[in-house]
């Protein structure tokens, strides 16, 4: 009787951690982005993601490397993406297996980027002549073509389907989404201290044809400024050459870990 239950219990540890993925292994290498490498595994829909350390900017035109990003980005897009199924936005994420890896439900990515814009900073102060840290009086977002050879172009929803990157119907979910993600990331955000200025997200079709939001959220995807200092603590550092590049993706994510 004692032995029994010894065995179940053993056998009910070994299922749990199973379940949790400890046994997923990087099978054969997919794909290759600027940030993160895909791989295979034993299963047909799930893929594993791991999180480099190259930092590149300008469409690649200016390429380095930030020491550890990949733990920073890869932790954090796990603690955000799994509070956000929670919030009722069904995301890629299943489990992290490692300090740079991550168990993700295979996506066919959407080629569209929609960026949000709390405050007015970067391409949109610079294209239309308005003073970075505005606040604007509405909600902005803005979706753009995700295609390299043209520099990733702003476009509008009618482009989106005319280029067949998205339905109409797609594209009311992708918005319902981005709002719903917004108005929890500025919170959660806030709640560090910190001010969410933009951020660009992407989303991914399954082999069921559901949107689930994809890619990542980090200081690599965001403008993220102190809201005491206003200072940045994101990837524009990186951009701007402003420095401590690695000092500033370490307090995002300590403050919202
Ligand atoms: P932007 O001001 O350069 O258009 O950037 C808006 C936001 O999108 C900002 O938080 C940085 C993020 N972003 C990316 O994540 N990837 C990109 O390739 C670009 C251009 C911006
Ligand atoms: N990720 C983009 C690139 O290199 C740009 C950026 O984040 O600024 O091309």
């Amino acid at each position: 009787m004692f032995c029994l239950g010894i065995i179940g219990i053993f056998t009910l540890a070994l299922s749990k951690l199973s379940a949790q993925h400890v046994f997923m292994e990087r099978k054969e290498f997919i794909y290759e982005g600027k940030a993160k490498q895909v791989y295979s595994t034993e299963d047909p829909n799930k893929v594993i993601i791991f999180y480099k350390d190259d930092a590149t900017a300008f469409n690649a035109q200016k390429r380095g490397t930030v020491q550890e990003k990949g733990i920073v980005n890869n932790k954090m897009t796990a603690i955000l993406f799994k509070k956000l199924a929670q919030e009722g936005v069904p995301n890629h994420f299943i489990d992290q297996l490692s300090d740079r890896e991550q168990l993700c439900h295979k996506v066919e990515i959407v080629p569209l980027e929609f960026v949000v814009r709390n405050v007015i900073a970067g391409s949109m102060a610079k294209r239309l002549g308005i003073e970075e840290g505005t606040v604007p009086p509405n909600q902005i977002i803005d979706i753009c073509y995700k295609k390299d050879e043209l520099g990733d172009p702003l476009i509008n929803d009618d482009h989106a389907v005319a280029l067949g990157a998205a339905s109409y119907e797609d594209l009311k979910v992708m918005y319902a989404y981005t709002r719903t993600i917004n108005d929890f990331l500025k919170a959660e955000f806030d709640k560090s201290g910190i001010t969410l200025v933009d951020f660009k997200i992407e989303f991914g079709k399954d082999a069921n044809g559901n949107i689930l939001l994809a890619d990542e959220i980090s200081p690599d995807t965001c403008r993220l400024w102190d809201k005491e200092t206003g200072k940045k603590m994101d990837k524009d550092r990186f951009r701007r050459d402003l420095g401590n590049v690695e000092e500033a993706y370490f307090e995002v994510l300590n403050r919202i870990s």
